[in-house]
């Protein structure tokens, strides 16, 4: 009789020390992230913010992949993760149309869609759970009013004689070219009527694109006053184009770029470049907090901002030491 008590009691306790660790123990999701490639220095510390961040969490699973900037490669890598069943899909849109049925197939599966950087078009949002990232029409507009004050307090804009800019935009038909676009015209129209973009081309958000670009706006216009590049790496390219054409960069051409990678302060603290607005690729800790909380049942805002400045002469140096990307 003793003998079964004694059994009794191990089982008991057995089943309970089973139980409290299951109740402990976080379930492990595995994350499906769809990356578009690797095109800038703004993508990569975007991926290894990510990679790192779920490779620091134990309860997180990471399948990566990588689109190298093809369209049809994001799609078969959505299509993979549904048929894996991943608990989550975090996703950049390389750009914000033709993802609607693939976006279907993921809800119908009951796989939330976490929007990281680039967001899809308006008409398919319902099919996405939240997007965390820039605020990509406000960073035209601080481009411009960056511009404007810098013009204003240089004295070379008294409002009447026409500001010829080119515009360098980034991959056609991604959010943040669009928006960055939009952002910048915005201001121009409302407050600068004298501006004017003379050339505007793409230049797929590449050093190599931008400088080519470059070199073609250079030859096709005689006075080039400033040069907005929706990111850094075009407007770095641009830089040597601009060099090699026997001008001064940041001198004879205002140069804005927007990401604020360490390549743009190299060029500010060198007077090569005059402005960069800063995007923050750092993504990866609150995508972790997100999952953490759609695990936990929470309901995750429409929209996750990330907080950025902006960086010139005034402020590059002092920032510079502490920047991670
Ligand atoms: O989507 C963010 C943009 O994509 C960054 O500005 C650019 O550098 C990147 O390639």
């Amino acid at each position: 009789m003793k003998k079964w008590t004694k059994a009794f009691a191990v089982l008991v306790f057995t089943m309970l020390i089973v139980s409290v660790s299951a109740l402990g123990a976080p379930e492990t999701w595995v994350v499906g992230f769809s990356q578009i490639g690797a095109e800038s220095e703004w993508r990569n510390a975007n991926t290894f913010s990510v990679q790192h961040a779920i490779g620091e969490e134990p309860s997180l699973l990471l399948v990566f992949s990588d689109a190298q900037q093809k369209q049809e490669n994001q799609i078969k890598a959505l299509r993979s993760f549904i048929a894996r069943k991943v608990d989550v899909i975090a996703f950049t849109a390389l750009v914000e149309t033709g993802y609607g049925p693939v976006l279907e197939e993921a809800k119908k599966a009951g796989i939330p869609v976490i929007m990281i950087d680039r967001d899809v078009a308006p008409e398919d949002r319902h099919l996405r759970l939240t997007i965390m990232g820039s605020d990509f029409v406000e960073e035209g507009r601080k481009a411009a009013n960056w511009l404007g004050d810098f013009l204003k307090e240089k004295g070379l804009d008294d409002g009447e004689k026409q500001i010829n800019i080119v515009e360098l935009q980034g991959t056609v038909g991604s959010a943040p070219a669009i928006e960055r676009k939009e952002g910048f015209e915005e201001v121009m129209n409302v407050k600068h009527p004298n501006w004017k973009i003379v050339r505007s081309q793409t230049g797929n958000f590449t050093r190599s694109e931008g400088k080519a670009v470059m070199e073609a706006f250079l030859k096709a216009e005689k006075n080039i006053d400033v040069l907005y590049a929706h990111n850094d790496d075009m407007a770095i390219g641009a830089i040597q184009a601009i060099q090699e054409a026997g001008l001064k960069p940041g001198v004879d051409i205002i140069i804005i770029g927007v990401d604020a990678v360490k390549g743009a302060f190299a060029e500010i603290l060198a007077g090569r470049m005059n402005c960069t607005v800063e995007c923050s690729p750092l993504l990866g800790p609150q995508l972790v907090q997100a999952i953490f909380d759609l695990r936990d049942g929470e309901t995750l805002p429409e929209r996750i901002y990330t907080i950025e400045g902006i960086f010139d002469q005034t402020n590059a140096a002092e920032a510079f030491p502490t920047r991670q990307y």
